[in-house]
């Protein structure tokens, strides 16, 4: 299973995002199962580590943050399982990328039981916005986990 997680400029929420992720699914011991990256709709970060901000309040909750930004590709669709958007501007991009599969798009706070809601941009703001962010982040990646391990969600990616 392969996950993709995409924001704007995948230097704040989507590498946010994998870390938490991976770091969730290693504590569940699913690491060999579950693959995750993530990439921004934008590519005006490429080549760049994650916000400096989001790296600091990653790691006061014990997450490392590593990602170099990258944007999305159109073979993106076809590599991976799952297309994880952070905010309803993210998926439409998503939606109108050649190569664009909509069963494998999916919003991020759909899978806190959130559906309809953004992960906000803390891009602009201050810390507390960062928090917030993991907070979601957090609650998001539990219910990810939960829908693989129940099966209603499968590898269909070659
Ligand atoms: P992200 O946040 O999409 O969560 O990585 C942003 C990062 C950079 C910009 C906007 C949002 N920017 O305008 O450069």
């Amino acid at each position: 299973m392969r996950i993709l997680f995409v924001c704007l400029g995948n230097i704040c929420r989507s590498p946010s995002a994998e870390a938490v992720m991976r770091h969730r699914v290693e504590a569940s011991g699913l690491a060999g199962e579950i693959e995750v990256d993530s990439a921004g709709t934008a590519g005006w970060h490429t080549g760049k580590a994650a916000d400096a901000r989001a790296i600091a309040a990653a790691a006061a909750r014990g997450v490392d943050v590593t990602s170099i930004a990258r944007q999305v590709r159109p073979e993106d669709f076809a590599e991976f399982d799952l297309v994880v958007a952070m905010d309803a501007a993210n998926h439409a991009d998503l939606e109108g990328l050649p190569g664009a599969d909509p069963a494998r798009l999916r919003m991020m706070r759909e899978f806190a039981g959130e559906a309809g809601l953004d992960v906000p941009d803390p891009y602009y703001g201050g810390d507390e916005g960062f928090d917030e962010v993991l907070d979601i982040l957090e609650r998001s990646c539990d219910g990810l986990i939960a829908e693989i391990r129940s099966g209603t969600i499968k590898a269909t990616a070659g």
